[in-house]
């Protein structure tokens, strides 16, 4: 079915160049032969006229009867001559070169017009299914008409011949146009049908074979056209397989930790003290558990374009303190000092909910990678544009080879404690870019920083130059 619709293309165009060239050799026989045709016959009555002057002229020195002038002049013209006397306005033929057929032009239309107008006449007659051109001439003083007749015999064979010349290159004209429009078109088909097959590859997921057509037309346009798309969806496709692959992954560990324990406690005679020990882990695993659930949800929403965020003012003051107090608890079991500092009024433009969200990530990230005791430090303030929020520990830092990747999905540290799924910082930037901000990180030995940075609310109140905050 596919094949035949391709070769449908193919005897269209065809088809059409064949209409086009067959139109274009019409419109060449219709204006050439007529016009040829109309050429030939006035050049040979161009030539009778010529002849019918000198033979008027030498009629009025001719000697001997009209007969005899008649056959002398048409030996020498190579026409037929024939003399009309003029008798009440009408010609009688006088004399004639060809005795035999004189009755034939005794009505002769062009004599018999020039006899009335007495001026030159020239025209075309049929007679006996042939055409002639002929030239009367009257000459009044003498009251004879002078008709030279000629036959239209060779000029219009020659005319014939062309014309049948013409049909036969017109015949090999259009054979030529058909195959050539057909392999011309077959041409176009071919890679028309190669940009199909590549379609119908993507349609069916392969995306391991490249899109190539070295054309530099519309179609080798469209062919660039789909190897972008095939690159792009070969990328989403990879990026799926990899999250469903790291995401089964990261279940399955707090799943089987969690059956293992129960296991344990059901089948050996466990102490109280390792029982509580053994839920209190147990309990970890389903918050972490509960934890990934929420993460996996917010980034199903981020790709699926579901997730709805608010552009209200926040009060980044107020979500460096809830958050410090969220994480005291942890903190001092950690011995980890958390600080407040607070520069001005610093309001963001953003969604509450969702700040608290970005910047809970972050002070989690300060506390559990890093060792214990270490300070970490909240940091509030805005400039004119922006209102940003920063979490600084003095803890040992993210390796260089680290940097460019924590922010990827699933991308842990090395050394880093078990418990995270290294989504964080991956839903961190996404929700700041989807509230119109960033999240930055600097880090080196002593000093790590992680920074939200909004666009700033109106009513925020800068506390000092911006220059001098940034530096
Ligand atoms: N303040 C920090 N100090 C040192 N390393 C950090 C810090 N913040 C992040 N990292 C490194 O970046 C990695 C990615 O952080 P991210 O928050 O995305 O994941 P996670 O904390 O491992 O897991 P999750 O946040 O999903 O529980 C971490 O595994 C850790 O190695
Ligand atoms: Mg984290």
């Amino acid at each position: 079915m596919r094949r035949l619709r391709i070769r449908g293309i193919r005897l269209r165009l065809a088809l059409a160049l064949l209409v086009v060239v067959a139109g274009s050799l019409g419109v060449v026989y219709l204006i050439v032969v007529p016009s040829l045709e109309a050429e030939l016959v006035n050049a040979k009555l161009d030539q009778l006229e010529e002849d019918a002057q000198t033979v008027a002229r030498n009629y009025a020195t001719q000697v001997g009867s009209e007969q005899e002038f008649a056959e002398r002049t048409a030996s020498v013209f190579q026409a037929r001559v024939v003399i009309y006397s003029i008798l009440q306005n009408q010609p009688f033929v006088f004399g004639d070169s060809n005795t035999s057929a004189s009755l034939d032009v005794a009505r002769d239309p062009v004599a018999g017009t020039a006899t009335r107008s007495r001026v030159l006449e020239r025209g075309t007659v049929n007679r006996r299914g042939r055409r002639f051109a002929e030239v009367a001439v009257p000459l009044e003083n003498e009251g004879v008409v002078i008709l030279l007749s000629d036959s239209l015999a060779d000029p219009i064979s020659s005319l014939k011949l062309i014309e049948r010349r013409l049909l036969f290159a017109s015949v090999i004209g259009l054979l030529f146009a058909v195959v050539a429009g057909y392999l011309l078109a077959s041409l176009h088909a071919k890679r028309i049908l190669r940009l199909e097959r590549a379609a119908e590859r993507i349609a069916g997921g392969r995306f391991d074979e490249p899109v190539v057509d070295a054309g530099n037309d519309e179609l080798g346009d469209l062919a660039s056209a789909f190897e972008r798309m095939r690159g792009r969806l070969g990328k989403l496709d990879r990026a799926r397989s990899e999250f469903i692959a790291n995401a089964s992954h990261e279940l399955r560990t707090p799943l089987f930790s969690l059956g293992g324990f129960l296991e344990l406690m059901a089948d050996e005679d466990v102490d109280e003290e390792t029982r509580r020990e053994f839920l209190e882990t147990m309990r970890e695993q389903v918050d972490r558990l509960a934890k990934l659930a929420t993460d996996l949800l917010d980034l199903s929403r981020l790709d699926a374009g579901r997730m709805r965020v608010e552009h209200e003012p926040v009060d980044l003051a107020e979500v460096a303190r809830v958050v410090a107090a969220e994480f005291s608890a942890l903190a001092e079991r950690r011995k980890h000092e958390v600080e407040t500092v607070v520069q001005g009024s610093p309001v963001a433009r953003g969604d509450e909910q969702r700040v608290l969200q970005v910047v809970c990530a972050l002070v989690d990230n300060a506390i559990t990678h890093t060792p214990e005791g270490t300070r970490v430090t909240l940091r509030a303030w805005a400039d004119r544009e922006h209102a940003s929020l920063e979490v600084e520990d003095d803890g040992p830092g993210i390796a260089p080879e680290h940097v460019a990747h924590v922010f990827d999905r699933f991308y842990r540290g090395e050394g880093t404690i078990a418990s995270g799924s290294g989504l964080g910082l991956a839903i961190a930037r996404e929700l700041a870019q989807m509230m119109g901000g960033a999240v930055t990180l600097e880090s080196q030995p002593g000093r790590t920083v992680l920074r939200v940075v909004l666009g700033a609310a109106p009513t925020s109140v800068t506390a000092e130059p911006a220059e001098s905050v940034f530096t």
